[in-house]
């Protein structure tokens, strides 16, 4: 039975996590009227695309998942983000850094283009950084700049850096958490997930205690930054915000696409929680939005294939 949030748009399926799956077709018309702001502002392609929801009983209230095919993607968790700046026009946005945002962050400077989103008094809080990264342009912040900060046009000083200088990193992690709360905590935090199950550079083993900290990143974890890092050796520490800080954040959104993140999300959704697997504890947060596309969802047990051949049609 339809319990907890049963918020959909089109072309977007949503399971809440799990038992009986039932799925609601509804015309456009009906997705407009039910849905309004998800579907004018996060899915320019719905007119010609029926709804589908799908609509379970959770055991989990504050966990939602949300799958969509891999073009809707960026839109679906843009969608997320408009949102939280439509009932607080200057919200604090955690933003992550990587390729799981590239279109997300894309389709928001679009909508800001075309009005249909408004960055001017908006706050970010960067999530993570490499330690000793400084202003180079292989730094998270220099990245950020380009892919979204600049072309957004959020000023410098609506955003908090995650600090990088290795001398007096403890004091500058902690002068980071007390901002942080004095922006009043994070509204909406945006997450990618790491192969290794990781949330910002939280990698397996840490603690859901944990705070803003340097942390020593994980080969695979190297491995993959290897691309931001051409002709150089991948920092071995990172700068990350905590467990217990992301926690705090009134919603959070995890992103996952790629068929490559389809095991380590399933662990993340429906394995054990717990530090093996960083992601897993986002199950305790307040109020948590997994964006999947169909093939990240694919390892899911929560029926998705199902629903992908209706989603589909
Ligand atoms: P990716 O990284 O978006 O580049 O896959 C995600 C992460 O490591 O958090």
């Amino acid at each position: 039975m339809i319990q907890g949030r049963s918020e959909s748009s089109c072309k977007t399926t949503q399971i809440c996590i799990q038992l009986s799956p039932r799925i609601y077709p509804q015309t456009d018309e009906q997705c407009k009227r039910t849905f309004p702001h998800n579907h004018t502002a996060a899915h320019p392609r719905h007119a010609a695309a029926d709804c589908y929801i799908k609509v379970t009983a959770m055991p989990s209230p504050n966990l939602h998942l949300r799958v969509v095919d891999p073009a809707d993607f960026g839109a679906a968790a843009a969608a997320l983000v408009a949102e939280a700046l439509r009932s607080k026009p200057d919200a604090v946005l955690g933003l992550p850094t990587g390729n799981t945002p590239v279109p997300v962050y894309e389709h928001l400077v679009a909508q800001q283009r075309q009005g249909a989103v408004n960055f001017s008094r908006a706050r970010v809080a960067m999530l993570d950084e490499y330690l000793g990264a400084g202003d180079r342009p292989i730094s998270f912040f220099h990245w950020l700049r380009e892919h979204f900060l600049g072309p957004a046009g959020i000023a410098a000083d609506r955003v908090l850096r995650m600090p990088s200088q290795p001398e007096g990193i403890a004091a500058a992690c902690a002068a980071y958490e007390a901002q942080l709360a004095a922006w009043g905590g994070c509204d909406l935090q945006l997450l990618g997930l790491g192969l290794t199950g990781h949330i910002g550079f939280n990698e397996p083993g840490s603690p859901p205690d944990s705070h803003t900290r340097v942390v020593p990143l994980s080969p695979v974890t190297r491995e993959a930054n290897e691309e931001y890092w051409p002709g150089e050796e991948v920092p071995a520490f990172g700068v990350t915000t905590g467990i217990a800080t992301l926690l705090q954040a009134r919603r959070l959104v995890l992103l996952v696409n790629g068929e490559r993140k389809a095991e380590i999300l399933h662990r993340t959704l429906e394995g054990p929680i717990g530090p093996e697997v960083p992601a897993s504890f986002l199950r305790h947060g307040q109020d948590v939005w997994i964006v999947a596309d169909r093939p990240a969802a694919s390892h899911l047990d929560a029926g998705v294939e199902q629903l992908g051949s209706q989603a589909a049609r």
